[in-house]
C-alpha cells in the first residue's frame, strides 16, 4: 500500500485546488489520443490544466465502456495534478478500494447509481480521497440534499453521460444556480466545490461561472483540437 499525505482531517492533501480561489480547468482524457495518452496528460498539464477528469464508464450504468483502475494506476506517474475520477458505473460501492489504490484523488458517484449513497461517500472519505456525488441532468438536486455535509465536490451533468462531444444542455444553468443557493444556505464553513461536465465550451463558461460553477470539464473543446495549448487558453479567457 502506498502511502499517502494527509490533510489536517486525516484525508489526503490535494489543496490548494479543493479550495481555489479561482475557477479550475478539468480537461477530460475521454477525447484525447487513447494511444498516447501519458503525453496528452503532460500537453494539457503544460497548457494550464488544475485537475485532470478521468471518465469511467462500464456499460452498464452508461452506454459505453472506457478506462478502470489499471489506467489510472499507469496514468499517475504521468502528472502531478489531481486526478479527478468521474465513475459512471453501476455498483461503484464495488470499486473504491481499486481506484483508491490506482491513486485517484477525487472519487465521484453518480446518485442514481447506488443504494446507500450515505454510507458509499463516507467509504470514500475515510478512503483519505475527496468525495463528490453527480446526478444526471434527468435528477432532482432533491436526489443530494441529504447528502451535502458529506462532499467536497458536486458534479451537475450537462449532457446525458456516456459520450464526449454532446451538446450542452441549458437547464444544467438554473440547477447550478439552485445548487450554488443551497451551498450558501449550509452551516459548514467549507462547502463543496460545484463542476459541470458536458458540452463545456468557451461559449458557455462564462454563464456557468456566473451561476456558480467552480470546475469545469472539458473534453472536446480541448482535445478535439489540434493545439491544446490554445484550447485552454480559450477556455481560460472565457472564465475572465
Ligand atoms: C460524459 C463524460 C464527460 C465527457 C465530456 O459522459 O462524463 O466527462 O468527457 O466531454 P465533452 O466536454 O466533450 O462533452
Ligand atoms: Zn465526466
Amino acid at each position: 500500500m502506498k502511502t499517502r499525505s494527509k490533510a489536517k482531517d486525516g484525508r489526503r492533501a490535494i489543496s490548494p485546488s479543493m479550495n481555489p480561489k479561482g475557477a479550475l480547468l478539468a480537461p477530460s482524457i475521454l477525447s484525447a489520443d487513447f494511444s498516447r495518452l501519458g503525453e496528452e496528460l503532460r500537453e494539457v498539464e503544460a497548457a494550464g490544466a488544475d485537475w485532470l477528469h478521468v471518465d469511467v464508464m462500464d456499460g452498464h450504468f452508461v452506454p459505453n465502456l472506457t478506462v478502470g483502475p489499471l489506467v489510472v494506476q499507469a496514468l499517475k506517474p504521468w502528472t502531478r495534478l489531481p486526478l479527478d475520477c468521474h465513475l459512471m458505473v453501476s455498483r461503484p460501492e464495488d470499486w473504491i478500494d481499486a481506484f483508491v489504490q490506482a491513486g485517484a484523488d477525487i472519487i465521484t458517484v453518480h446518485a442514481e447509481a447506488t443504494v446507500h449513497l450515505d454510507r458509499l461517500l463516507n467509504r470514500i472519505r475515510e478512503s483519505g480521497c475527496r468525495a463528490g456525488v453527480s446526478v444526471n441532468p434527468g435528477t432532482s438536486l432533491a436526489a443530494i440534499e441529504e447528502i451535502l455535509d458529506l462532499v467536497d465536490l458536486v458534479l451537475v451533468m450537462s449532457v446525458n453521460p456516456g459520450f464526449g462531444g454532446q451538446k450542452f444542455i441549458e437547464s444544467a444553468l438554473s440547477k447550478i444556480e439552485r445548487l450554488a443557493e443551497l451551498r450558501s444556505s449550509l452551516t459548514r464553513q467549507d462547502g463543496f466545490l460545484i463542476e459541470v461536465d458536458g458540452g463545456v465550451n468557451a461559449e458557455n463558461l462564462g454563464r456557468l461561472r456566473r451561476a456558480g460553477a467552480d470546475v469545469f470539464v472539458a473534453g472536446n473543446a480541448v482535445f478535439g483540437t489540434d493545439d491544446r495549448r490554445k484550447a485552454m487558453a480559450a477556455l481560460r479567457k472565457a472564465l475572465q
